[in-house]
């Protein structure tokens, strides 16, 4: 052959690589609504940045007549790009390759890559659309698995990890996603079981849609397995962008900064009024989070999972941070299992990340309750006690209202480290409310007065006096346990001067393999 041919011979191996499954596959495929695996990697990085590594590799399978079904990338397309000018490597599935299913040389394909962004401190991103293990090629694939798994632990809290669904994934095709920080998905598109409906038909004898099962709606709103539930899949692409944007590329960097326009001496006037004047009425945290954030910006994560609490991140002055904030809007933002799960892993990232954190706090306490009980509240509450107290991160708190008993000790509270604690004067920091405080100290008293009028009187006398005592945020200040009361419109101000006199902030934890954190 010479040159000119051994020109053309390429031209036509990158040409079969291209064409995927075939014609009629990707017919089939973009029937259904879905972009191939190469428009998606199209779309996700900057444009013209995309090297990809490994097309021509294909497997070596013989058994059930594979070797007539052999097709270059092996249903896998690995390499790297840029998102915003920054490095990202990847791996995308190709469903029109037999079903983009992991074979052996799929994982080796997909391990490569992973060890290239851990060496070379980058975000790893998965675009998984897969049928799992490759049914014809036994334990080979099912090892090929735990090779992706046992990467995903190590690099987990090295770089960040990325996973988005964006069709019918199934076991194996679960559990990397789910070992990775953040898990995207897409609504009627995208759906991940360790067994789908037939499977639970036989076993259990339920009747379950997919959809109901492992639908994007059903894992980020009930399970909490994914992060978000996009309409589409160029908006989950795009969320991922925008997500990547507040984030290091690895654990040894700062957290990236943005410009802004957004003065830092900017007043927040509006919050002077939104605590409401009575304690039982809500309001919506993210009114503040959002008053105070550059460009009143929050990309809040998992806003469909346990409301009570939300979690996301913002901008102060151009700074990347990482915003836990009970909600009062729901469940009057009292702590429960689910949001301590959400909120005890997010604290986790952003301390893995350097990422600073900023939690607000208004919570009248850990929900009562015997399913709340018998579910273990206070192992899965302890986690996020846990996560806190191990964070090395800046912590700043604010706490606009409530905190109360073992609630205000979990929500970053200055004896578990945080380094600013801050309080509005609206803030009421006691062991319990002023209702339930009366009624247990001075139940004797009130039971010995007989005229119900009188009791009542006396009640609501109590009542006062323990409020305008412990209710206050002046007891929590006296004892140093809050560093500064502060005016609500002058919150933006007083956290971006926090934040950065933490910039060179120098903590760490004592020496040891690791923790043992209740889980
Ligand atoms: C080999 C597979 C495959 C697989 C799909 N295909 N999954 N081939 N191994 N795991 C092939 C199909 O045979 C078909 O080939 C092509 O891919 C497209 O699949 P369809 O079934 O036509 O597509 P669709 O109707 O959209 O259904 C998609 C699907 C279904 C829901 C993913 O294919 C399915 O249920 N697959 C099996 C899922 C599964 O049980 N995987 C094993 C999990 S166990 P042709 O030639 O007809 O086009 C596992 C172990 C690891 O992963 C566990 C570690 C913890």
């Amino acid at each position: 052959m010479n040159n000119e041919q051994k020109l053309r011979q390429l031209d036509e191996m990158n040409a079969k690589a291209l064409a995927g499954g075939g014609d009629k596959a990707v017919q089939r495929h973009k029937a259904s609504g879905k972009m191939t695996a190469r428009e998606r990697v199209e779309y996700l990085l900057d444009p013209g940045t995309f090297r990809e590594l490994d097309r021509f590799r294909v497997h070596d399978c013989t058994d059930f007549g594979m070797e007539k079904k052999r097709f270059l990338t092996d249903a896998v397309i690995t390499g790297y790009g840029r998102i915003d000018g920054r490095l990202v490597y990847l791996f995308a599935h190709d469903f029109t390759i037999i079903g983009g299913s992991l074979s052996k040389v799929q994982a080796q394909k997909i391990c490569k890559i992973m060890d290239m962004a851990a060496k070379n401190g980058a975000p790893i991103i998965g675009l998984n659309d897969s049928g799992g293990a490759r049914i014809q090629e036994g334990v080979a694939s099912l090892g090929g698995y735990a090779d992706i798994f046992l990467r995903n632990v190590s690099m987990s809290g090295v770089v960040p990890q990325l996973s988005m669904i964006l069709g019918p994934c199934a076991g194996g095709a679960v559990y990397s996603p789910i070992l990775t920080d953040f898990l995207i998905m897409v609504q009627k598109q995208s759906y991940m079981f360790i067994t789908g409906p037939d499977v639970v038909k036989t076993v259990t004898g339920e009747d379950v849609t997919k959809e109901e099962l492992g639908g994007a709606d059903t894992h980020s709103s009930k399970s909490g397995v994914a992060h978000f539930a996009a309409p589409s899949e160029e908006a989950a692409l795009s969320l991922l962008r925008e997500l990547l944007s507040y984030v290091p590329q690895n654990n040894m960097e700062e957290t990236p900064r943005q410009n802004t326009d957004d003065s830092s001496t900017r007043l927040c006037s509006t919050l002077n009024d939104v605590v409401p004047p009575t304690a039982e009425q809500p309001y919506d945290i993210k009114d503040v989070i959002e008053a105070v954030a550059d460009d009143r910006t929050f990309f809040e994560i998992q806003p469909d999972y346990a409301q009570n609490i939300v979690i996301g991140f913002c901008r102060l002055n151009g700074k990347s941070i990482g915003v836990v904030a009970n909600q009062p809007a729901h469940l009057a933002g009292a702590l429960d299992i689910n949001c301590s799960l959400k909120a005890a892993r997010f604290v986790r990232f952003c301390d893995a990340f350097n990422i600073p954190l900023w939690v607000i706090e208004d919570v009248p306490g850990f929900l009562p309750g015997v399913d709340q009980e018998l579910g273990g509240i206070i192992k899965h509450g302890a986690k996020l006690l846990y996560a806190f107290a191990e964070a090395t991160v800046p912590k700043v708190t604010l706490i606009t209202r409530k905190a109360y008993g073992g609630a205000y000790c979990v929500m970053n509270s200055k004896h578990i480290r945080a380094d600013l604690n801050f309080a509005w004067p609206t803030a009421e920091i006691a062991v319990m409310g002023g209702q339930g405080a009366v009624n247990i100290i001075h139940r004797r008293a009130l039971a010995g007065i007989e005229s119900e009028e009188e009791r009542e009187a006396e009640r609501a006398r109590l009542f006062e006096e323990y409020s305008d005592t412990f209710c206050t945020p002046f007891r929590a200040a006296e004892l140093g346990y809050i560093d500064e009361i502060i005016s609500p419109d002058q919150t933006r101000i007083v956290l971006i001067d926090a934040f950065e006199s933490l910039e060179n902030k120098r903590d760490q934890n004592p020496p040891k393999k690791h923790g043992n954190m209740p889980l």
